[in-house]
């Protein structure tokens, strides 16, 4: 039984082919094909935070596939209330075939995964987001052939969407430009893990510097909204404009995990402009995700 609580968790070689499917799970979709691989499957949905995105694609995945997707809110659940995590992982997991989780604690995660019978996602933790880089990857081979040995350049928090990118750039090995603000910097043994495909900086106009591939994110995550003023300072010159993606290679590409705040992480023209791929990578989400899905429940 498989688990995806980062993206390390399935072998770079699988992840490739991963990708390579979900491309293969888009044709089919919009090709109309009827594709029912998870025919009577159930998965649960836990939401400890907001989501568009998350929902609407795992729901999707799963109705496509002739499946059925439960959405739990901890306002609804007994597990919002304190049942223990252990019990709850163990009571659901006799019940459904694959968890979903979108929660704060990375940690309560892992005790998840730990108690239960059945595969869990990690749908995005404080410490890390997999499923959107899947998108993300899958949205960067859609427009160039490889990302193998590209540089590729993270501007702004050292959050959950950073130490993904990370883990990303040791599973498809490419090199990675990190600029945060000081003290704003992602974890330092996810860092020391990647090695040295990773170099940080303070200043984002040395990290987009011949880039193929520039990322940003919100300056404050769900759960930092009270840090939202103090941090509009801290990021203030990390703003991706246009004038920092012509310090990047030519034909760089421009993504970010949406939602987006315009004129703060990202100017309006960069984020609606003919180098952002946020779009392709936020359909993605839908069947980068299938093809996880096949992947844990068929494989
Ligand atoms: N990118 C992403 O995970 O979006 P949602 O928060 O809308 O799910
Ligand atoms: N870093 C953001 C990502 C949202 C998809 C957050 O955690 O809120």
């Amino acid at each position: 039984m498989k688990h995806f609580l980062t993206l390390l968790d399935i072998p770079a070689k699988e992840l490739s082919t991963l990708i390579k499917r979900a491309h293969e799970l888009k044709t089919m979709q919009h090709n109309g094909e009827i594709f029912e691989p998870l025919k009577n499957k159930v998965m649960s949905m836990i939401f400890d935070k907001s989501s568009t995105r998350t929902r609407v694609s795992f729901e999707t995945a799963m109705s496509q596939f002739g499946g059925h997707a439960i959405f739990l809110s901890p306002r609804d659940t007994q597990l919002g209330r304190g049942e223990p995590v252990e019990d709850s992982a163990r009571v659901l997991s006799s019940m459904v075939d694959i968890i979903m989780i979108r929660t704060f604690s990375h940690e309560m995660v892992e005790t998840f995964a730990a108690n239960s019978s059945v595969p869990v996602i990690n749908a995005l933790t404080d410490m890390y987001h997999p499923c959107q880089l899947l998108a993300d990857m899958q949205a960067y081979h859609e427009h160039r052939d490889s990302i193998k040995d590209n540089t590729v350049s993270w501007i702004g928090d050292g959050n959950n969407m950073c130490h993904s990118f990370i883990n990303a750039a040791r599973q498809f090995d490419f090199k990675l430009n990190i600029a945060t603000p000081k003290g704003y910097e992602p974890d330092a043994d996810i860092v020391k893990a990647a090695g040295d495909r990773i170099a940080l900086t303070n200043i984002p106009e040395e990290a987009v510097e011949n880039a193929d591939f520039i990322a940003t994110d919100v300056w404050a995550s769900m759960g930092q909204e009270d840090e939202q003023k103090q941090r509009e300072k801290a990021f203030a010159n990390f703003q991706v404009t246009s004038k920092m993606m012509q310090l990047a290679s030519k034909d760089a590409l421009f993504t970010h995990c949406l939602p987006a705040h315009r004129g703060e992480e990202v100017a309006a023209d960069v984020i609606d402009g003919p180098q952002s791929i946020v779009w392709d990578a936020a359909e993605n989400r839908l069947h980068s995700q299938k093809a996880l899905l096949e992947y844990l429940l068929t494989k």
